[in-house]
């Protein structure tokens, strides 16, 4: 059965790394009997300049249509004179909240061949691969009540709620079961339960969603200890999962063990498992349409996207492997380029990946 693949290419490097992927993408499809059909549509400034809004209706259309969504990135310094509303980064916020992308994975992936990348030392980080899993559109960052109130005796004070319902927790916590699944079956949650009563109820549920997945083990863990073993022991964890606010911090703090936001890919997903898939980083228009920008954050979100969203995991793997041949050819954007290896372009490394498939 033929799959859908909505294609955003953006603005600035975005064009770039999107075609480079789309090489890859065709090369798969090919050798693995995909049915891949690639429709493409407008976001970001490339939308604003030509139908005066960042995310048109045509667009949220294609995307509730296709299977799967791969982006590059939009943005840039043209647009930022426009009205707040009006502005690229305003396109993409529409469409994850038009089609309900509350399942945000962030990978952090140290291919051994970068390892000096790393602000940690090789021996406690190279091989890193885990995956954090973040609520992405509740909790804190949405709660209501919320805001500045002036109090009996004239002081202001500022406030916000941290609320999780049961099937939000639930929904968050099938996403991060259903990815251990294809990884190495194990999930830590994370909380504050000794603190927020919130928390306690999250800790429950999580428990309830893992009798579903007898194969997968549950850990449980505080959010202050998590960041601390993050730090000192990042290779004990497979699969997080946690909060809007918790994973904000902490997959950040994780992405940059691995060193290089050229190399980090993401997605956000939907409840029946449909995905948006981007590279971490923006639209870089201080390296666009030089060759400079390194292709593999998204041609590892496309491969994140046969795993999750297209139900192609061999696929999926022959990429990866692929990225990693050809960073053992030695080959390197500028980005991650150190003495003794090959710095190449942006199509150089796409056509390398290509070769290596
Ligand atoms: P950025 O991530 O675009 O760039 C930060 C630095 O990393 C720059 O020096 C850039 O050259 C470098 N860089 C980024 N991606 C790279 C790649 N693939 N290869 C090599 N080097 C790379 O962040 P910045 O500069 O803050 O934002 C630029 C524009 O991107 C802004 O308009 C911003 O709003 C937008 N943006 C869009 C995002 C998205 O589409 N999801 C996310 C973040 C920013
Ligand atoms: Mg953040």
């Amino acid at each position: 059965m033929s799959k859908q693949v909505l294609i955003l290419k953006g603005d600035h490097i975005g064009p770039e790394i999107v075609d480079e992927s789309l090489k890859v993408l065709r090369k798969v499809d090919e050798q693995f009997g995909l049915e891949l059909v690639f429709e493409e549509g407008l976001l970001g400034g490339a939308a604003c300049d030509a139908v005066g809004e960042p995310c048109p209706d045509e667009t949220l259309e294609k995307a509730r249509r296709s299977d799967a969504i791969l982006m590059g990135s939009v943005g840039g310094p043209e647009w930022d004179g426009l009205e707040r509303h009006l502005r690229p980064e305003k396109g993409l916020l529409k469409l994850r909240s038009g089609l309900e992308l509350f399942g945000n994975l962030r990978p952090a992936i140290l291919y051994p061949q970068l390892a000096e990348a790393s602000s940690l030392k090789p021996e406690i980080v190279a091989g890193l691969d885990i995956l954090i899993v973040r609520e992405l559109t509740g909790g804190i960052y949405f709660g209501e009540p919320r805001g500045i109130r002036v109090l009996e005796n004239g002081e202001r004070e500022g406030y916000n709620t941290y609320k999780y319902s049961e099937s939000e927790i639930r929904r968050i916590g099938k996403v991060a079961f259903e990815a251990a699944m294809v990884r190495d079956r194990r999930v830590c949650s994370v909380d504050k339960a000794n603190v927020l009563e919130a928390t306690v109820l999250w800790r429950e549920i999580m428990e309830e969603v893992a009798k579903d997945y007898p194969e997968v083990e549950l850990s449980h863990m505080y959010v202050d200890n998590a960041a601390m073993q993050l730090v000192k022991a990042p290779k004990q964890f497979d699969v997080m999962v946690t909060g809007n606010m918790f994973g904000d911090i902490l997959s950040d703090a994780a992405a940059m063990l691995t060193g290089s936001i050229g190399m980090l890919p993401s997605a956000a997903l939907d409840k029946n498992g449909k995905g948006l898939y981007e590279p971490c980083h923006g639209s870089a228009p201080d390296i666009s349409g030089q060759g400079l920008a390194n292709p593999l954050a998204t041609i590892l979100s496309a491969a994140m996207m046969l795993r999750y969203s297209l139900n192609a995991p061999d696929a999926a793997v022959a990429i990866e492997e692929a990225v990693s041949r050809v960073l053992d050819q030695g080959l390197r954007t500028p980005d991650i380029h150190t003495e003794g290896t090959r710095k190449v372009s942006t199509s150089e490394m796409g056509d390398a990946v290509l070769a290596a498939l």
